[in-house]
């Protein structure tokens, strides 16, 4: 197995093989996730807050790619929204959500995905190099894979985001906190931003709003909040399609604020969202 960390990536092989696991590992809990729900699904605990629920299949999804991921890659770290971080040796970290729109899922809104990612160096926003990821979308199947240096792909079709545009014939995608205070500051910056913009969705998975932007059915996304499994995946995919990943005031994307898109939209994107002090909760 290749030993690598931030400054020494896989090569191309060993991206196209991990690309390739990330697939399987992302079809094969979307299998799960598929054939184990049942009609009415049950809210087996929460989390950050009461409107943040874990499911049972969340939970049985993280053990299912935990697993396969000790059969292939036992070295390799992994962080994973239910079951946290174990560290590897091989600079790898595997970033797996195991459902994400965990809401969608509980509701039977058809869209929620199995999120695979794979970084190089801290399993941070701020400090990885993103290596490989797999999207899986559970009820129509769609799945979005890329590879550091390879190209993104929905079931093989080659993506690339949208050309820029200015934002008032932008469509913007979004997500909310789970937190009351949090989601009132998002309120006043959603209210100063959708009178400047084509128009706004809120979809309920980030993993799928960022292929979203790859594959041009968004112009940008922005999110305040997110955590590391709800971008890894996505992060490689909307990247090899062209996206620019970023922050505000020239800092990374992190939990602050990412805002992802081509370059010129995020870059007015991004100004507005300073301006607005939409990295914060004041
Ligand atoms: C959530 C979704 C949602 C985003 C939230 C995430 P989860 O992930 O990606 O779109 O707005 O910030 O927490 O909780 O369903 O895995």
């Amino acid at each position: 197995m290749t030993t690598t960390d931030a400054t020494t990536l896989p090569g191309a092989d060993e991206v196209r093989a991990l690309t390739d696991l990330a697939e399987r590992l992302a079809r094969s809990a979307g299998d799960l996730v598929r054939s184990g729900r049942p009609d009415r699904v049950e809210v087996a605990a929460t989390k950050s807050s009461a409107v943040d629920p874990v499911t049972a299949m969340d939970l049985a999804s993280e053990t299912h790619l935990r697993a396969l991921l000790a059969e292939h890659r036992p070295d390799d770290g992994v962080l994973g929204e239910e079951h946290g971080w174990e560290p590897g040796t091989t600079g790898l970290t595997w970033v797996l959500d195991p459902i994400d729109g965990t809401v969608n899922y509980l509701y039977g809104v058809p869209a929620y995905a199995i999120s695979v990612g794979v970084v190089a160096g801290e399993p941070d926003p701020e400090r990885w190099t993103v290596v490989a990821g797999c999207v899986h979308a559970v009820v129509d199947g769609r799945t979005y894979t890329a590879g550091r240096g390879l190209g993104a792909y929905r079931d093989g079709v080659r993506l690339a985001v949208n050309p820029e545009r200015e934002l008032a014939t932008s469509l913007v995608g979004t997500g909310f906190g789970y937190r009351a205070d949090r989601r009132r500051a998002q309120g006043r910056v959603l209210a100063e931003l959708l009178p400047q913009v084509r128009d706004i969705r809120r979809i309920g998975s980030a993993a799928l709003d960022l292929c979203r932007v790859a594959e041009g059915t968004l112009d940008v996304h922005y999110e305040r909040g997110l955590n590391p499994w709800d971008l890894a995946a996505g992060e490689v995919v909307a990247r090899e399609a062209g996206a620019v990943v970023t922050g505000l005031r020239g800092r990374r994307a992190s939990a602050d604020m990412s805002v992802v898109g081509p370059a010129g939209t995020v870059a007015a994107l991004a100004a507005l969202l300073a301006d607005l002090g939409a990295d914060s909760d004041g």
